[in-house]
């Protein structure tokens, strides 16, 4: 994407495509005026008579006839100005994204103070104007032989503003890396079980961290072994692929302390093993590594931005699967933290796979632990398909979560998690842990397992099985995997490093 920054002089814009906000009171916009000039005067009738409209993410193109370079103007609807939250101009911006699908110009202009208001600055419309239109551009084209999806696309931006400035210039930046992480998190998710096996994710993560220059370890069946990570193996019992424990370290500090871990659910497929799934819950089950695809998308933007916070992700990594090997209900396994466990279902594999990836980052050094999960359909039941559920076991750090939440526009709720949840994860006649306490609250049993493992550590528990995909297209992109978590996990990270 080529940047190049131009007063806001209209003739000389170069873009194919110009984007313009209107509010109610477009009229004040200043230098609404020059545009009219330069477009024509016909526009602010066009405005007036509500054939442009003003309404909030209403989009209305109109050709150009008599310019040099732009060809049409995209109106943008923000409603009242007074009323416009950061969240709804992503929004806005994600539909202007999708347009460009339509259009494709090969140039984009975007007029940027026609979208601020007194709370958001020109630099806020940059950020979330790059984040919305590079994630509202987003398309999977899959493996059709032949697709009329178009290709993955981004023209080349010109941003407009009043006086050059480069503080904007790279706010924009950051939210290209936004969300181009968000869409390489999208790929990863949409990207079927026989393609990304195990091993695949773990190259795909070894280049990541090249990429980078993280610490990169990419541990095997042997090395899994030799680490006692009883829980994890026996998820990959019956599986014909390798398992994967996936360690990239990022230290910003030069000591390795108050370091950051972001752990991961890496089932490339679950198909619930000898608990089988049903043939119509089976189906999406490619996409149970969702987390993997967040965790790494977040360390994407880390790996980007450099903020001055250690951290490392872990991502546990197989599939579940059936065979004569494969574990069974009434099988007791050791974890790596020496804690046994009685296995009731072998469709609850993916607590065990973040036991033992928990357990590991304590041993790493990590401080502080997030782990993400495509976890239960019971956060389904209780939040639906577009709030992701949280567990916490301290108060300061969720509140930093939340504020992160807060700012990325991805909802998150939080359930509690009570002394009696734990007594009923706790109940075996034959180990220290049950896999699944059965009845309801799965979402809470489930996060409450990970949380035995995690003990006295700062901790955040995500369940993303509802916000992980999506059945239909929305503001930000198509159907498919979301990217959920990948900004708001970057944006923890980054504020943690502006708390130093
Ligand atoms: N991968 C599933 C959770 C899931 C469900 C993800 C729907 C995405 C959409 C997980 O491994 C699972 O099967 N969980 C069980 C747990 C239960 C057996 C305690 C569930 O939620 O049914
Ligand atoms: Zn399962
Ligand atoms: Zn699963």
């Amino acid at each position: 994407m080529i940047i190049h920054t131009n007063e806001v002089l209209f003739e000389e814009v170069q873009s194919e495509t110009l984007v313009v906000a209107v509010s109610k009171h477009v009229e004040n916009t200043p230098k609404w005026d020059t545009f009219l000039k330069s477009f024509g005067e016909h526009i602010g009738d066009w405005v007036k008579s509500g054939d442009i409209s003003t309404d909030l993410k209403k989009i209305v193109k109109i050709p150009v006839s008599n310019h040099e370079s732009v060809k049409r103007v995209l109106f943008v609807g923000i409603g009242d100005r007074k009323q416009l939250t950061q969240e709804r101009l992503r929004e806005a911006f994600g539909l202007v994204g999708k347009e460009l699908l339509v259009s494709k110009p090969e140039s984009l202009g975007i007029w940027l103070p026609s979208f601020t208001t007194d709370a958001i600055t020109v630099a806020d419309v940059a950020y979330l104007a790059a984040e919305g239109i590079g994630m509202g551009s987003f398309t999977y084209e899959g493996y059709k032989t032949s697709s009329n999806v178009p290709d993955y696309y981004l023209p080349s931006i010109e941003l407009l503003m009043d006086e050059e400035d480069e503080e904007i210039v790279s706010y924009f930046e950051v939210g290209t890396i936004y969300a181009d992480a968000v869409n390489e998190a999208r790929i990863l998710v949409n990207t079927p079980g026989n393609v990304l096996t195990s091993t695949q994710l773990g190259e795909y993560a070894r280049e990541l961290g090249e990429t980078y220059g993280f610490e990169t370890e990419i541990l095997g069946k042997k090395e899994i072994e030799e680490l006692g990570m009883g829980a994890l193996l026996a998820v990959n019992q019956g599986s014909v692929e390798e398992p994967r424990l996936i360690a990239l370290k990022y230290q910003a500090t030069d000591d390795w302390t108050d370091v950051v871990g972001l752990v991961g659910k890496g089932i490339t497929f679950d198909t619930g093993g000898y608990s089988i799934k049903t043939k119509t819950g089976i189906v999406g089950m490619k996409g149970d590594m969702g987390v993997a695809a967040a965790v790494l998308g977040a360390m994407q933007i880390i790996g980007e931005l450099r903020p001055n916070k250690n951290v490392i992700a872990i991502i546990a990594s197989t599939d579940n699967m059936i065979s004569g090997n494969a574990f069974k209900p009434d099988d007791v396994i050791t974890s790596m933290s020496g804690k046994t466990i009685e296995i009731l279902n072998t469709d609850a594999e993916g607590r065990l796979v973040l036991a033992d990836a928990v357990t590991y980052a304590k041993q790493q050094g990590a401080n502080y632990i997030v782990d993400v999960a495509t976890l239960t359909g019971g956060v389904i039941t209780a939040l639906g398909y577009d709030k992701t559920g949280a567990l916490t076991n301290n108060e300061e750090f969720f509140e930093t979560f939340m504020e992160s939440s807060l700012e990325t526009g991805e909802f998150v709720w939080r359930l509690p998690l009570t002394e009696n949840d734990k007594k009923r994860i706790r109940k075996s006649d034959v180990a220290d842990l049950n896999n699944s306490p059965g009845g309801d609250g799965h979402m809470i049993f489930g996060g409450g397992f990970v949380g035995e493992f995690v003990e006295e550590t700062p901790w955040i528990h995500l369940d993303i099985a509802g916000t992980s995909d999506t059945k239909s297209a929305h503001d930000f992109g198509p159907k498919g995997g979301t990217g959920v978590m990948v900004r708001t996990l970057a944006t923890l990270v980054e504020r943690m490093a502006e708390e130093e």
